[in-house]
């Protein structure tokens, strides 16, 4: 290869110079959450759990350890269930976002939340709405046919106050009765 093809020197300083450039400030974005395009400005480091409950006041998902590992943040992204703390809202533009306030029908639970509350499946309810958005993945993946497996593919969901069982019962009864999309 001859020098004029060679790749223009760039120096560390230069190279970390231009990326900071590139994320400093503050952007405008547009997140579909729950059906509703809405446009909020952030910087590109917030995260998806952030945006939503400081940008767009939906305080329903929760944030418990912010590291991705109780599933307190639990939302669903083109009907995949994520930790929202550990995505970057600005990554997630263009999805179908959906957070515990967008399950329920009007006035009426989604089968789900209707179950949960049947089983008892909330002591504090802090980690409820995590349990609820992973309950309802659960059972649309195929992963909620025994209480075995229920336990093992809701295992990201911590509840400090012990409430398994009602939980897993809860999950369970809505697989039973087929499910019920979000
Ligand atoms: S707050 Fe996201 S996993 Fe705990
Ligand atoms: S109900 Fe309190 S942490 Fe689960």
């Amino acid at each position: 290869m001859g020098l004029a093809l060679a790749p223009p020197f760039i120096s560390q300083a230069e190279r970390l110079t231009a990326l900071s450039k590139k994320v400093q400030g503050v952007s405008e974005m547009q997140l579909k959450v729950n059906g509703t395009v809405r446009t909020l400005r952030a910087e590109p480091r917030v995260t998806l759990l952030d945006a939503l409950r400081e940008y767009l006041d939906l305080t329903g998902s929760k944030k418990g350890c912010d590291l991705g590992q109780c599933g307190a943040c639990t939302v669903l992204v083109d009907g995949r269930r994520i930790n929202s703390c550990l995505t970057l809202a600005v990554m997630n533009q263009g999805k179908e976002i959906t957070t515990i306030e967008g399950l329920a029908k009007g006035d009426e639970l989604h089968p789900m939340q209707a179950a949960f509350i049947k089983h008892d499946g909330f002591q504090c309810g802090y980690c409820t709405s995590g349990q609820i958005m992973s309950g309802v993945a659960c059972v649309n993946e195929g992963h909620a046919t025994t209480d075995a497996q229920t336990r093992e593919w809701m295992s990201g969901n911590l509840c400090r106050c012990g409430a398994y069982p009602n939980i897993v019962a809860a999950v369970r009864e809505v697989q039973q009765k087929g499910g019920g999309k979000a």
